[in-house]
């Protein structure tokens, strides 16, 4: 009798075609970062980027008429606070999810929106591998693939002795471990010698025995991948322990809330960039007016990253309502989602990155990289990257 029932249930069920659901009014996109833990020292200038954007697209009319709202969720600093955030994002019926902040946590949470079938775009996963997680996964952060060996060769310019380096690397998190990689390939491409690597993790806050071994080696250049917590906080201990020569940060140290972790000892820290306020378009000029009147700074990486993966969110629901002549409002989540991933990848945006546009299988293509060194103010808690000429 059962199995009569669970039968007929089937039949059933395969008979009365899924229910549309329509999008919402204001069309919902998440945004998943880090506001809590270590992390959020990143996650507050990806709220920050996230915020003038909705504000800013919503006054251009939205989609076309109709306003978005962001739908916010925290991800915490770890994997399982980003598949908690995720989830809800998909079942709270968003259209695409901007985050997380860190590729650690994409490796966990991507697969459960590419399995729903909802958009991913990473505004700040730099590790090698993210796209690849499925094919609802793109992101707008360059790996720093192409990035990276721009620190290095501007380190040698500024001092060309350099001969030995010592490499060090939070070997807790996936982008750390995946930027040292691309660091240690690119030192020895530039024939310099790599005399010592150090591991640490991004929890940790004493560096004692790394920079030991960094004095012990007589090292000429260190190379440093890691977050803004613990980073700053290696550079600190660096520079207390008598570390003369020059640092090169990798992606993470892109982030203004790191220079109050290493004060004043931040001074002249080179760090590859993806982004820069200098950047002559219009899209980051006005994101840089908006941005200094609310925030009275200069927009960082991870902000004007968070501000472009919202923008190419919009711009691709706008192109698609041109090309099907409907409202997105009108039309079915599901299908939605997946014109919309689509969408993403047909694009081409000038945004606050400069002009850029997806491959088919979600990577980011972005022209032009920087380097910058730190400057502190007379403060020690504030400072600039200023563009190394
Ligand atoms: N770029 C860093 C990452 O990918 C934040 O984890």
């Amino acid at each position: 009798m059962t199995r009569v029932i669970a039968l007929m249930a089937l039949l059933l069920s395969l008979a009365v075609p899924a229910m549309a659901e329509p999008v919402a009014n204001p069309v919902p996109i998440g945004f998943a970062v880090a506001t809590t833990s270590n992390v959020a020292l990143f996650g507050e200038e990806q709220m920050n980027g996230a915020k003038i954007a909705e504000a800013y697209f919503n006054a251009q009319n939205g989609i076309n008429g109709t306003p978005i709202k962001l739908i916010y969720q925290d991800t915490a600093g770890d994997e399982a606070g980003a598949v908690n955030a995720f989830q809800s994002l998909i079942t709270g019926k968003v259209v695409a999810i901007i985050g997380p902040t860190l590729s650690q946590q994409a490796f966990a949470a991507n697969p459960l929106a590419d399995r729903a079938k909802v958009p991913v775009v990473g505004p700040s996963n730099t590790a090698k591998g993210i796209p690849q997680i499925g094919e609802f996964v793109g992101r707008i952060s360059a790996p720093m693939t192409d990035v990276a060996p721009n620190s290095l060769k501007k380190a040698m310019a500024l001092n060309p002795n350099i001969k030995r380096v010592v490499v060090m690397f939070a070997q807790n998190d996936a982008f750390s471990a995946s930027e040292t990689g691309i660091f240690q390939e690119a030192i020895k491409g530039l024939g310099l010698e790599v005399v010592t690597i150090q591991k640490f993790q991004t929890t940790d806050t004493d560096f004692t025995t790394q920079v030991t071994a960094v004095l012990g080696a007589n090292a000429d250049l260190v190379v440093i991948s890691g977050l803004a917590a613990d980073g700053g906080n290696l550079v600190k201990q660096l520079r207390q322990l008598g570390y003369k020569g020059l640092i090169v940060g990798g992606n993470g140290f892109n982030s203004t809330n790191m220079f109050p972790v290493c004060g004043p000892l931040c001074e002249g820290i080179l760090v590859a960039q993806a982004y820069s306020p200098q950047a002559d378009n219009p899209t980051n000029k006005a994101f840089v007016a908006k941005f200094e009147e609310a925030y009275k700074k200069t927009p960082p990486q991870f902000a004007a990253q968070a501000f472009t993966a919202v923008q190419v969110v919009v711009e691709s629901l706008r192109n698609i309502e041109k090309q099907t002549g409907k409202k997105i409002t009108d039309m079915d989540l599901a299908e939605v989602r997946v014109a919309l991933n689509k969408a993403l990848r047909e694009g081409s945006f000038v945004t606050p990155v400069g002009e850029i546009s997806l491959t088919p299988e979600g990577e980011v293509v972005q022209k032009q990289f920087y380097v910058s060194t730190v400057k502190m103010n007379p403060d020690g808690k504030t400072g600039a990257f200023v563009l190394t000429k």
